[in-house]
């Protein structure tokens, strides 16, 4: 099956769907992007993903202009057409095409394009991890597509024999995974999160719903950044994001975390959160959505 993406306005085979070679997005990383998870037919947490790209939108002035309606039902057609229940649904916005110069362009369209990709969620992954100094920009809260630091934290993580990073400040504390939210259960069962009240990390989506899920359960969530050595010694790890949900971390710099595999707490939160994603009431979201 040819696969179908959008991209201002059309959609067009995967193949030969392009943007221009003066796009901002291109010269600059002068754009935005959004992740969604798309779990057996239902795009998950829509309306928050939306919230934070107008967020990020509008920090950077770029203007969009499509209604969430409007890309509801691009979303929707988009996984018609690709024939896809479980994928993620990525979401770019450019500034837009223009000659090459700093300043913002005048009278210049936003670029658009977004992409489905099939993807599996349901089973408990685990990831061994490694961690590096977060050298990326102050405004972590802005989900722009300059990735580049996150592109190398990851393939240093690869090139260490491990499959991701966690990133860490100058004072030694875990900022969020390279695309992830970080969390532990410390030696004294508290699970911890960083805050994620400043621009130090991104404020997941997953992360979000997640601490909702815990709240509804009386699960208590300590909301205060932890060091990496805290890290080393933590009984559990895992990370959250759209394309990953829930993973639990078995090894960090070669630390064995608990036993080396899933921890209790992590698997039953990834089953809750799993429950979340299929509740009967979200194919009712879904219909409302179009
Ligand atoms: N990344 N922190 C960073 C730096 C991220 O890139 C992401 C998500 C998250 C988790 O956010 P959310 O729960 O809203 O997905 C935290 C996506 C998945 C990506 O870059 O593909």
């Amino acid at each position: 099956m040819s696969r179908v993406s959008y991209v201002n306005g059309r959609y067009m085979p995967y193949g030969s769907a392009t943007v221009s070679i003066e796009d901002r997005g291109f010269q600059f990383a002068d754009g935005v992007y959004g992740a969604i998870a798309l779990i057996n037919g239902c795009f998950i947490d829509v309306e928050a993903h939306f919230d934070r790209l107008e967020h990020s939108l509008g920090d950077l002035k770029i203007s969009l202009s499509k209604s969430r309606r409007s890309l509801h039902l691009v979303m929707h057609e988009l996984a018609r057409r690709n024939r896809l229940k479980n994928g993620f649904l990525y979401i770019q916005v450019t500034r837009g095409v223009a000659h090459r110069d700093f300043k913002f362009p005048k009278n210049v369209k936003s670029t658009l394009v977004i992409i489905l990709c099939s993807g599996s969620f349901g089973k408990i992954a685990v990831k061994k991890v490694i961690t590096v100094p977060d050298i990326r920009w102050k405004r972590r809260d802005i989900k722009t597509t300059a990735l580049i630091a996150q592109v190398l934290a990851k393939q240093t993580a690869v090139e260490k024999g491990a499959d991701d990073a966690l990133l860490f400040d100058n004072s030694g504390f875990i900022t969020e995974g390279a695309s992830s939210n970080a969390w532990i259960i410390d030696k004294d069962d508290n699970l911890l999160t960083r805050p994620a009240k400043d621009a130090m990390i991104l404020k997941g989506v997953t992360r979000n719903t997640l601490l909702r899920l815990c709240r509804e359960k009386n699960i208590r969530v300590i909301e205060r950044p932890f060091s990496v050595k805290e890290a080393y010694q933590a009984k559990e790890v895992f990370i959250t994001g759209s394309t990953s949900l829930v993973v639990p971390v078995v090894e960090i710099d070669g630390h064995k975390i608990g036993n080396g595999k899933p921890g209790v707490l992590t698997s039953e939160l990834f089953k809750m959160y799993m429950v979340y994603a299929n509740d009967p009431k979200r194919k009712q979201e879904r219909w409302n959505e179009k």
